[in-house]
């Protein structure tokens, strides 16, 4: 018997993580991917390689038409949605004695309010296709600040908080709602050039397709939430056990190992 229908959205799919996860959403039997991303030449052609029908759509998603056209592309090309993967998201460095608002705001637009208003435009969807499941990308800086990602951390900060809420809320709906903390992985936007560079914290790096497999334990798995690698769960329970702790580790001399030059625009 051939294997029931499941469709994937996955955005910000054309590069790292997202990328990853359609590669590893595309192994299970009967599944359907839309892959959402800007670059619509990177999209067609991640499209072309995967074992499964595959659709894409070229949009930014922090435009204001954005929600309604990827509602429209997935109710004309797949009728159903079983799980969506809010993914796409950016960090760009800097003080806010430099950056200010502005950057926040920048930070906020793309991976909070973005990430919320795609959601109202397909809630509706997952519903109708419940069980269903939304998985949030958000970030062990979602848990933890450092210094120069202040604006960064706002925006997962704000992602965590809401997730948890959602996770509430939509269950008796039937749609689980979970989300994904990576710690340092180095993709395209995030390049981790500086850790990356010296043996010792070279071992603290993951892996996209490490994070992509946890995106599947907590989206079709059921899981609530997953750190990756694991062990940066430590950081996030450290952060509130032992906070004075955690201030001097990160303003002292292991801060400056993970902290790279000001104005770079993802690390
Ligand atoms: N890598 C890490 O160390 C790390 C750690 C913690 C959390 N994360 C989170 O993981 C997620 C994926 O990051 P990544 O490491 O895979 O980075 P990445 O390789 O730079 O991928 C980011 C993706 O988001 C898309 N994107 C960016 N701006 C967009 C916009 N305005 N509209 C639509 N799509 C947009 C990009 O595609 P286009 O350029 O084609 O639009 C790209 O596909 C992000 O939410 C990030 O915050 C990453």
């Amino acid at each position: 018997m051939p294997a029931t229908k499941k469709v994937a959205l996955v955005t910000g799919a054309s590069s790292g993580i997202g990328a990853a996860t359609a590669r590893r959403l595309a192994r299970d039997p009967g599944t359907e991917l839309v892959l959402v991303a800007r670059r619509g030449e990177v999209l067609a052609e991640m499209a072309a390689s995967l074992p499964v029908p595959t659709t894409w759509l070229a949009a930014d998603l922090t435009r204001p038409e954005a929600p309604d056209l990827v509602r429209a592309h997935v109710e004309q090309h797949h009728d159903r949605l079983d799980l969506l993967v809010n993914n796409a998201g950016a960090a760009w460095r800097g003080t806010f004695g430099e950056t200010g608002w502005a950057n926040v705001h920048r930070h906020m637009e793309l991976n909070f309010d973005a990430v919320l208003r795609l959601t109202e435009a397909l809630l509706p969807l997952l519903r109708r296709s419940a069980p269903s499941a939304i998985v949030n990308v958000a970030s062990t800086a979602g848990r933890v600040s450092r210094a120069n990602s202040g604006a960064y951390s706002a925006s997962k900060f704000a992602l965590v908080g809401w997730t948890d809420a959602l996770h509430l809320e939509e269950a008796p709906h039937g749609v689980h709602v979970g989300m994904v903390l990576p710690g340092f992985i180095p993709t395209e936007g995030f390049p981790q050039a500086e850790l990356h560079g010296k043996p010792l914290t070279r071992l603290i790096l993951g892996t996209p397709e490490q994070v992509a497999e946890a995106i599947h334990e907590v989206g079709p798995g059921g899981k609530a939430e997953r750190y990756v690698p694991r062990k940066y769960g430590i950081a996030a329970s450290l952060r509130i056990l032992a906070p004075s702790l955690t201030r001097r580790v990160l303003g002292g001399g292991s801060a400056k190992a993970l902290t790279p030059a000001a104005g770079e625009r993802n690390d």
